[in-house]
């Protein structure tokens, strides 16, 4: 018998970032993280466990994917195998709905979906949390995807990783007219992913201490301000917590830097808005483009103003978005 099960999950943007390692094979992370879940992208995955394949089968966006160098997929497929006792192969199709022209990573909306989508056609009944924690070990900002509205990964203590998980924060219906608009200045592969640059700046970068030092309590800030629905106080850690990172990353050797000319160009325009009374915030992950946070009523001012750059190619806009759920 073929057991199916379809799951979406949607992105999410760091708010106070994940950076950094304490085990890589275990995806468990140096500090603690806060993020937001997008409405706007997500990825659909369908897993079909079937006893007649010999062998795992990926599809990605319809093209058969070679499991020999997306080993990682194939892992993670075995880890499920390995929780559930269940031991056939299974067919898994995935279509992204996060376009890399939208400045955006797939691997949590990814990870999140076949986390959820396997584990149910595998017939594991795991709870949110337990899911989050399965979700980790494909990428670590997928622990955050399985929820929705703003999320805290908690770094956690344990070498087994049990206590490194996401939790609900705030869901998607808070009532809060908070957007994040996505500035795309470039959709040219990076040439360091996250995993490489993470460990070089945990093993090289005199400044790592100084971050992991700051993390904890631009947590607390940032939660404060959301509880509080306080837009200037999240609005200047989430942006000073992004430099903050990057800081980090560029004083590691060899230096790990994202930022090109239109990354500054973005900056200096939402710094100067700011000094011209539009309340507009940025914050960065691994890449060139730039995520600006803004409340609704300044988002056509943010975008028209954005428009203008010739660096900056496209804007979305996205609002609070839900967790990971099964489909169909
Ligand atoms: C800068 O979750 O993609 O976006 O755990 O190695 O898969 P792996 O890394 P990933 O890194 C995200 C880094 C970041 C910050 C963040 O999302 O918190």
């Amino acid at each position: 018998m073929i057991n199916h099960s379809k799951a979406r999950a949607y992105t999410n943007i760091a708010l106070i970032k994940y950076w950094g390692k304490r085990d890589e094979s275990l995806i468990l992370p140096m500090n603690s993280s806060l993020s937001m879940t997008l409405d706007r992208y997500f990825t659909e995955t369908e897993v079909s466990v079937d006893p007649i394949l010999s062998n795992d089968q990926i599809l990605i966006d319809q093209n058969t994917i070679d499991v020999i160098s997306h080993h990682n997929l194939v892992r993670f497929l075995n880890l499920i195998r390995e929780m559930s006792g269940n031991p056939y192969f299974a067919k898994v199709e995935s279509i992204n709905r996060v376009p890399t022209a939208a400045g955006f990573a797939s691997s949590a909306s990814g990870y999140a979906a076949l986390a959820l989508a396997a584990s149910s056609a595998y017939g594991l009944k795991l709870t949110p949390k337990e899911l989050s924690i399965l979700a980790r070990r494909g990428s670590g900002s997928a622990s955050r995807s399985i929820f929705g509205g703003f999320v805290l990964w908690h770094r956690g203590q344990l070498i087994n990783g049990e206590d490194s998980y996401s939790e609900s924060l705030i869901d998607e219906v808070y009532e809060w007219p908070i957007e994040v608009i996505s500035a795309v200045v470039s959709t040219d592969k990076k040439s360091i992913s996250s995993r490489m640059g993470m460990k070089q700046t945990v093993e090289t970068s005199p400044l790592y201490k100084g971050w992991l030092e700051s993390v904890d309590s631009d947590i607390m800030r940032a939660i404060h301000a959301i509880k509080a629905k306080d837009f200037t106080s999240l609005g200047e850690v989430v942006e000073h917590n992004a430099l903050k990172m990057h800081a980090t990353m560029m004083s590691a050797w060899p230096s790990v830097i994202y930022f090109t000319s239109g990354t500054l160009e973005i900056i200096n325009l939402v710094q100067r808005m700011r000094q011209e009374g539009i309340e507009a915030y940025f914050t960065i992950d691994a890449g060139p483009n730039v995520k600006i946070l803004c409340q609704k009523s300044d988002t056509g001012k943010v975008k028209n103003a954005l428009i203008q750059l010739s660096a900056v190619q496209s804007v979305e806009i996205c609002s609070l978005g839900k967790g990971a759920s099964l489909i169909e």
